[in-house]
């Protein structure tokens, strides 16, 4: 008699208000055994408090340590959070893994996928990504007709920053943390200040938008990005 295995999910639960957890994901999370997320180093889950208020109380929970940052020291955090939730998988188990936003969008989620998909059966279910959430909450029209729109990572070398940014119509600069002043310096460069607009926390209750100009630059938190809306937005 064939061993019956679970089946992961990647679960896409949004950038933070519960009610943005779309109606698949919601019924998944309530029908499995085991849910894991990932923990900051001070064992904060983010993605466990924006599910909190669906969790049946009964299911198994799986915190996974997960480095922020990609190095490759972070290869064993991710053999070993692979190694925990395939366990469950071989008892039978179905299990969920929280991916705040969208799990494929620089999600962590990436990195357990790649370890697991070959052996069990999954499915990832799209989430609402931070970028999107932020345009709405700021009230700012994304992208029309053939606009270019880039997602740059503020980690990139200003330079690289400053030549991709002059060539897009609208972006998202997503891991703003201690690179926030590069990315004015840049913003700065281009004549992009104006358009820019800053937001911390979306869609979480204590979010935040703040003047770009008026943003604390040693205090700018991991969930915080910057919209350059389409310049078409003033048409
Ligand atoms: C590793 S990426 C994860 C993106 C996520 N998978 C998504 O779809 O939104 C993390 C970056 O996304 C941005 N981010 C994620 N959630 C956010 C939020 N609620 N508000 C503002 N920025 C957010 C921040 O720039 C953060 O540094």
């Amino acid at each position: 008699m064939s061993h019956k295995i679970g089946h992961l999910y990647g679960l896409g639960i949004g950038p933070g208000d519960p009610e943005l957890l779309t109606l698949k994901a919601l019924r998944i999370l309530k029908s499995v055994s085991v849910i894991a997320y990932p923990i900051s180093e001070r064992q904060q889950s983010l993605a466990r408090t924006i599910v909190e208020p669906y969790l049946t109380g009964n299911q198994i929970e799986v915190p996974i340590l997960l480095p922020f940052k990609l190095a490759e020291s972070s290869q064993p955090y991710y053999d070993e959070a692979a190694d925990k939730i395939a366990a469950h998988l071989h008892q039978g188990k179905d299990v969920v893994v929280l991916c705040e936003g969208d799990p494929f969008f620089f999600g962590t989620f990436m990195y357990l996928y790649t370890r697991l998909v070959d052996t069990f059966p999954t499915t990832v279910v799209p989430g609402v990504s931070s970028v999107m959430a932020s345009a709405s909450a700021l009230g700012v029209p994304l992208t029309y007709r053939n606009d270019i729109f880039m997602v740059l990572s503020a980690i990139l070398p200003a330079d690289s920053l400053a030549s991709r940014l002059a060539v897009a119509d609208a972006a998202v600069i997503i891991k703003l943390g201690k690179h926030f002043r590069k990315v004015c310096g840049v913003l700065q460069q281009l004549g992009l200040m104006e358009r820019a607009k800053f937001i911390e926390r979306a869609a979480m209750p204590n979010q935040k938008v703040i003047p770009i100009g008026e943003v604390n630059p040693d205090k700018v938190p991991y969930f915080s990005l910057i919209v350059i809306p389409s310049h078409l937005m003033s048409i």
